[in-house]
């Protein structure tokens, strides 16, 4: 369809970038990227008039974004014919305006393009090598000034390679420790740097990422401090696989990865070395808030978790010290425990305990004739312990 109205027009259309990388890797990928080499604002406000969609246009960049009613959302961009002079009196060559797009993106496996006018549908557009690149799993930029026209592709490359299992090239590599060195990963501001970061916490192998990241010597723009040790990494370990675990089991109340990492990698540091982590990075004022709630509050659970494993107490107890917290400083303490029996008392909470409601309320002890006070807490507390210590008996097996 995209392809017919450029066709109309007499434009072509394409589609780029990660959608159709994903498409030779045979991963899913649900962001639509298009390039047309005509009026793309236009282009879209027709595409999205046949979609029955919205359109939010970006005139400085001439690009738009099409929200289609399902919520699925197509970027389309434009790119514009251009002139090279070449000198001494060379012609002046108009390079095919796709390929000046394309050029300028980060890495050549995103840097395809498929024909999508009727004439020439599914025709791929590969000018760089990407298809090479793909086979061989190579991560690598287009030009030498990649990096220093755009450092978050430091954090972009090493997102790509632990995702897809590829390796960042050679001269790609010595490009980055180039970039590093000459400071400009350092002159990013830190809201671009937590973005980045933020995208690499929620892969599935945010760890992988973090290790590399920490070879390029690039943890150190979240605390000057902070590297990797035997310790932390068994940890983060821990952390990553219950953060996956939870993940798999349940999409909501969905765990925001970025918090969880960044206190399993700093939760240790005193809380005036946090509040500097979340000036670096930018924080707003509720991720500050959020960020240094979470690691005092988790702080104080797992005090009183350490004082319920070693009590014997039945596990409403745990109910009660676990239902303080928010999703994410549960996984942070269920990595943290080292007893296997506190890690599957904390997984019985996520999975069953912690949805128990009770059936009965404040308004059924007044039918029963109790004076309204602070007895109706203590007894509500009291039925609900009975309702989970009732449904632990039966699964005590699962404890043991
Ligand atoms: N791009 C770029 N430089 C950047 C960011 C993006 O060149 N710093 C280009 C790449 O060609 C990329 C496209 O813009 O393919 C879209 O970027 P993004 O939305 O981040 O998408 P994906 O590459 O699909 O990444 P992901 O799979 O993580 O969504």
């Amino acid at each position: 369809l995209a392809g017919k109205l450029a066709d109309e027009d007499g434009f072509e259309v394409f589609a780029v970038g990660g959608f159709v990388r994903d498409i030779l890797l045979r991963q899913p990928n649900f962001d639509i990227d298009l390039v047309a080499e005509g009026d793309g604002i236009a282009f879209a406000y027709k595409l999205a008039g046949v979609l029955g969609g919205r359109v939010k246009a970006h005139h400085k960049f001439k690009t738009a974004v099409i929200i289609l009613p399902n919520g699925q959302r197509i970027d389309v961009a434009t790119a514009r014919l251009e002139y090279y002079e070449y000198p001494a009196a060379l012609p002046v060559v108009e390079l095919s305006s796709i390929k000046m797009d394309l050029y300028r993106r980060d890495f050549t496996i995103n840097a395809l393009a498929v024909h999508l006018n009727p004439g020439r549908f599914g025709l791929l557009e590969d000018f760089f090598g990407a298809q090479r690149d793909i086979k061989d799993k190579i991560i690598r930029v287009l030009h030498s000034l990649s990096f220093v026209e755009d450092p978050t592709r430091i954090l972009r490359a090493i997102r790509f390679e632990q995702r897809f299992e590829f390796r960042i090239g050679g001269q790609t590599e010595r490009l980055i420790r180039n970039a590093v060195q000459m400071t400009f990963f350092q002159k990013l501001s830190g809201t671009r740097i937590f973005h980045e970061l933020r995208l690499i916490f929620d892969e599935r192998n945010a760890l992988r990422c973090l290790r590399r990241m920490d070879s390029f010597a690039l943890l150190t723009h979240i605390h000057p401090n902070l590297t990797l040790d035997d310790k932390l990494i068994k940890y983060l370990e821990e952390l990553e696989s219950v953060r996956n675990w939870y993940r798999l089991l349940y999409e909501e109340p969905a765990a925001q990865s970025w918090i969880v990492y960044l206190l399993g990698l700093c939760g240790h540091l005193p809380p005036e070395e946090l509040v500097q982590i979340a000036g670096n990075l930018g924080f707003t004022e509720r991720q500050r808030h959020d960020f240094l709630a979470l690691r005092e509050r988790t702080g104080q659970a797992l005090g009183k978790l350490i004082n319920w494993s070693q009590s014997g107490e039945p596990l409403s107890g745990l109910y009660f010290i676990l239902h303080e917290l928010p999703v994410e400083g549960v996984l942070l303490l269920m990595a943290k425990s080292t007893r296997d029996q506190v890690k599957k008392a904390i997984s019985v909470y996520l999975t069953r305990l912690r949805h128990i409601k009770l059936e009965i309320g404040g308004a059924d002890l007044r039918i029963i004739g109790l004076e309204p006070g602070p007895a109706y807490g203590r007894i509500l507390r009291e039925v609900l312990a009975a309702r989970i210590d009732g449904k632990a008996e039966c699964r005590g097996d699962q404890l043991a």
